[in-house]
């Protein structure tokens, strides 16, 4: 049994390591141990992967908030790192992998250092973080938080500080942070997470063993959310889940929620993501054709146009389906701007099949496409069959698609030049303070020059005058 010492009216585990800690910080009092002191912790997160994680990040700051932690920008300032993780593809992962050994350093000289691991590969590689010594990682790693666990982050962090290791990787059915505001910086753009987890098990896909069952909120909690930052002048919200669109609170479906987001303040824009082409109901359409503010952007990711490689997906659907949904959009929201995901080389893939995802891309013309080589994931269905297109075969199609993508979203551009669209101004431009960013209502990024009287967070009426395949340049009419 483990002996505690109370000192300063907080319990200590008494062994080795307290015992080394306690005199580290009689001796270096620059640096003193944080359970031993009172002022406020500092935390710093870095987030990968997808707007759910950013939106998870602002969960966890509320959390750590509440609990009386202050935050930081700067990792070297930091009491505690907390890294909220990816494992969608093989790449994600070494990324993130890659960055964790960059913290050796800091823990050499700062053995007070708390090093988390949160997110999507804190549940799938569990103790393999803590216990085995893939890179050494286990000396680097003390917490290892799974995405339905974050609660549990503050004793966790107590813990760490005394030397103990903690893993808490229990996904739940239930856990879907509805009672918590997260922590947001004022601003103009937000995430909030209407659902979590995935019951879809696409074949290739490891998200539903790192995220769990789906579930809802209810739509009284969202709207709830939704009004608290209207009235601190955010403009936009993006609703999130891994398919959105089969949101369901029992009596709600994803329109009937849209809606009353899209109710709240008809000065808020309201986007969306992401949509599984099995649950894009007509009513979803309809909803979003009929409201000025639910933008008229679309991502509707297909991954492949052949139906023998979407059956060994398991995405539920055929092209034929795919097509329809996309004449029913354009008919319905002409102004639609739609983007996909295309997975590459999927085991099995033929020149054929591949041939159709070429042509499928080609007849929707999309506006923007994510493309990705396959990436085996373990655990995964898709992981039995043989990753048997060679990695030259998938580099090379990836490439033509790529090439072919970005001649299409230039033309689609191109047919802006001349209009006028309405933009929501967001920030300076990153590559120059003379000029200032936005969006459209289609979520493409526009850039024109700063003018007295143009806000950050106004609608400004911008006429496009040049475009390349990514953004639109263009003047405020006067
Ligand atoms: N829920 C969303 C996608 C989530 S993951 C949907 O169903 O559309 C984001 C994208 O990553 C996917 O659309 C897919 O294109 C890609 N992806 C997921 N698993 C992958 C894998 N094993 N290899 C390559 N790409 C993958
Ligand atoms: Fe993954 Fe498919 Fe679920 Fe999307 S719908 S998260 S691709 S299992
Ligand atoms: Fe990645 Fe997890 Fe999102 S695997 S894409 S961070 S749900």
């Amino acid at each position: 049994m483990s002996k505690y010492i109370i000192l300063q009216n907080k319990k200590f585990k008494f062994d080795k390591n307290f015992i080394f800690k306690y005199f580290y910080n009689q001796f270096f009092k620059y640096n003193l141990n944080p359970t031993l002191e009172t002022r406020k912790k500092n935390i710093y997160i870095e987030t990968y992967g997808c707007q759910m994680n950013l939106a998870d990040s602002e969960v966890v700051k509320s959390i750590t908030k509440l609990n009386g932690f202050d935050f930081t920008s700067n990792m070297k300032d930091a009491d505690i790192i907390l890294v909220n993780t990816c494992s969608v593809r093989d790449n994600a992962e070494q990324r993130i992998i890659g960055r964790l050994g960059d913290f050796k350093h800091l823990k050499q000289s700062n053995p007070n250092l708390v090093v988390g691991v949160m997110g999507c590969m804190a549940e799938r590689l569990r103790n393999d973080l803590t216990d085995t010594n893939i890179n050494s990682l286990n000396k680097i790693i003390d917490i290892v938080v799974g995405p339905d666990e974050y609660r549990k982050l503050p004793e966790l962090i107590e813990n760490a500080f005394v030397g103990e290791k903690g893993v808490a990787v229990r996904l739940s059915r239930v856990e879907n942070y509805d009672d918590i505001i997260p922590y947001r910086e004022d601003g103009i753009a937000a995430f909030i997470s209407v659902m979590r987890g995935c019951d879809k098990f696409c074949t290739f896909c490891v998200v539903p063993f790192t995220r769990g069952r789906e579930r809802s909120r209810t739509v009284q909690s969202v709207v709830k959310e939704v009004e608290e930052l209207a009235k601190r002048n955010f403009r936009e919200v993006t609703l999130l889940g891994q398919n959105v669109n089969s949101f369901s609170d029992g009596e709600n479906d994803f329109s009937d929620l849209l809606q009353s987001v899209a109710n709240v303040d008809k000065k808020m824009r309201v986007r969306f993501t992401t949509s599984h082409p099995q649950d894009m109901s007509d009513k979803l359409i309809s909803t979003i054709a009929k409201n000025e503010n639910i933008c008229n952007f679309i991502h509707l990711p297909v991954q492949s146009g052949s139906d023998r490689i979407l059956e060994l997906m398991n995405r539920t659907y055929d092209s034929k389906h795919y097509f329809n949904l996309i004449k029913k959009i354009k008919n319905e929201i002409p102004t639609a701007v739609l983007s996909t995901d295309i997975i590459i080389g999927f085991p099995t893939e033929t020149e054929d099949d591949y041939k159709s995802t070429v042509e499928l891309m080609q007849e929707v013309q999309y506006d923007g496409a994510f493309m990705f080589n396959y990436s085996p994931r373990e655990n995964t269905k898709a992981y039995l069959m043989e990753d048997d297109v060679p990695f030259e075969i998938k580099t090379r199609r990836l490439n033509e698609i790529n090439e072919m993508q970005r001649a299409i979203s230039l033309l689609k551009n191109q047919k802006d030049i001349g209009k006028v669209e309405e933009v929501l101004v967001e920030d300076e431009s990153k590559k120059s303070e003379n000029f200032l960013r936005g969006r459209t209502d289609g979520n493409k990024m526009v850039i024109f020059p700063k003018e007295d009287g143009i806000k950050i967070g106004d609608y400004i009426q911008i006429k496009i005058e040049r475009v390349n395949s990514a953004t639109l340049f263009g003047e405020k009419i006067k």
